[in-house]
């Protein structure tokens, strides 16, 4: 029976969350912790999906949805089961329908909804994989446009920003008006952990599209300091200023607070990374707690992760920036 597996990276947002689902600019780069997203067809016909490891502190088990167990784990299995389903379906019409049942694991060391794409890699993996057992093969910017599809299908409002980073890979400048999405270089040095999440992404997108709502002026003026941001945080990318990206990014981070979506566990790492000689460091992603980024001297990092591993912190990668999605038969 023919097999595929594709490993999708997961990604961290340097500059421009929030600003970027309003149509600005935004810098992410790929993060090398992957997902590993199998799939194959099954002879029964039935369609299965197997979770192993989706939770951090959870031992490894496999889990057919449709055994009921695992109760406290339900929850977030069910939503990555959403994406899945809408992979598959997406799939199955560009395909013109799948006719056996197809099975698909994912693995993966990382807890879902902490900022860093899992769903985006999930949703690709599964596009990627249930595509090439089909024999159609598709380039990454084709792939991160489905990947997209579905995840504003699933979430309702969604940028290209995690798609199009897992799928194209290295440190990118998203285009989320125009999909002119561009590589800007393969890897920069950069700290990339988080912290236990509370909000979920749609809630603090919400909370920011009800913010825009009641303080119009007040918001726009801040989206269009985070593009600022962006803009010479590119700048600081390609000239990898370490000095300037650590500024930056405590800019990002004040002007994330503007928009109250920094939390307190967020605020405690970010400011001690700084006291222990980070240029500069900022919460990741839509907030309430999850993933962080730090800027330093390369060979600070070190000292850095075990800063933010006393904090109680996970330090996920010392790198910003690998490969994107890669696709085998297997
Ligand atoms: O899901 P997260 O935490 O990586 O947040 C995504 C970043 C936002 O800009 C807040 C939303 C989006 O769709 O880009």
């Amino acid at each position: 029976m023919r097999r595929a597996l594709a490993r999708v990276p997961t990604k961290v947002t340097l500059f421009g969350e929030h600003a970027v689902v309003y149509g600005y600019p935004a810098i992410a780069a790929a993060v090398p912790k992957r997902i590993d997203v199998e799939a194959r067809f099954r002879s029964d016909g039935r369609s299965v999906i197997r979770f192993e490891g989706v939770e951090i502190r959870v031992p490894l088990t496999a889990v057919d949805i449709g055994s009921g167990s695992h109760e406290a784990r339900r929850e977030s299995i069910d939503r990555i089961a959403s994406y899945v389903s809408k992979a598959i379906e997406v799939c199955s019409s560009i395909v013109g329908g799948i006719d056996s049942g197809i099975e698909v694991s994912i693995r993966s060391s990382l807890p879902p909804s902490i900022g860093l794409g899992t769903s985006a890699a999930v949703s690709a993996g599964v596009l990627a994989t249930c595509l090439e057992l089909n024999g159609v093969s598709i380039d990454a910017r084709e792939l991160a446009k489905l990947a997209w599809r579905v995840e504003l299908e699933v979430q309702g409002a969604a940028s290209p920003m995690d798609t199009a980073t897992v799928c194209l890979g290295g440190v990118v400048l998203v285009d989320p008006v125009n999909h002119r999405h561009r590589v800007v270089r393969d890897s920069i040095d950069a700290l990339v952990g988080y912290v236990p999440r509370l909000g979920s992404t749609a809630t603090l997108v919400a909370y920011v599209k009800k913010l825009r709502g009641s303080a119009p002026r007040v918001v726009e003026s801040i989206m269009r300091a985070i593009a600022a941001v962006v803009d010479e945080g590119l700048d600081a990318v390609e000239k990898l200023d370490y000095e300037r990206l650590g500024m930056l990014a405590n800019a990002n981070h004040g002007l994330l607070h503007a928009l109250g979506v920094v939390s307190e566990s967020s605020d405690r790492v970010v400011h001690a990374l700084r006291r222990a000689g980070a240029y500069g460091a900022k919460m990741s992603g839509a907030g309430g707690g999850g993933a962080f980024v730090a800027f330093a001297q390369p060979g600070m990092l070190h000292r850095l992760a075990h800063v933010a591993r006393a904090l109680g912190a996970e330090v996920v990668s010392l790198k910003a920036g690998c490969s994107g999605i890669e696709v085998e038969q297997l």
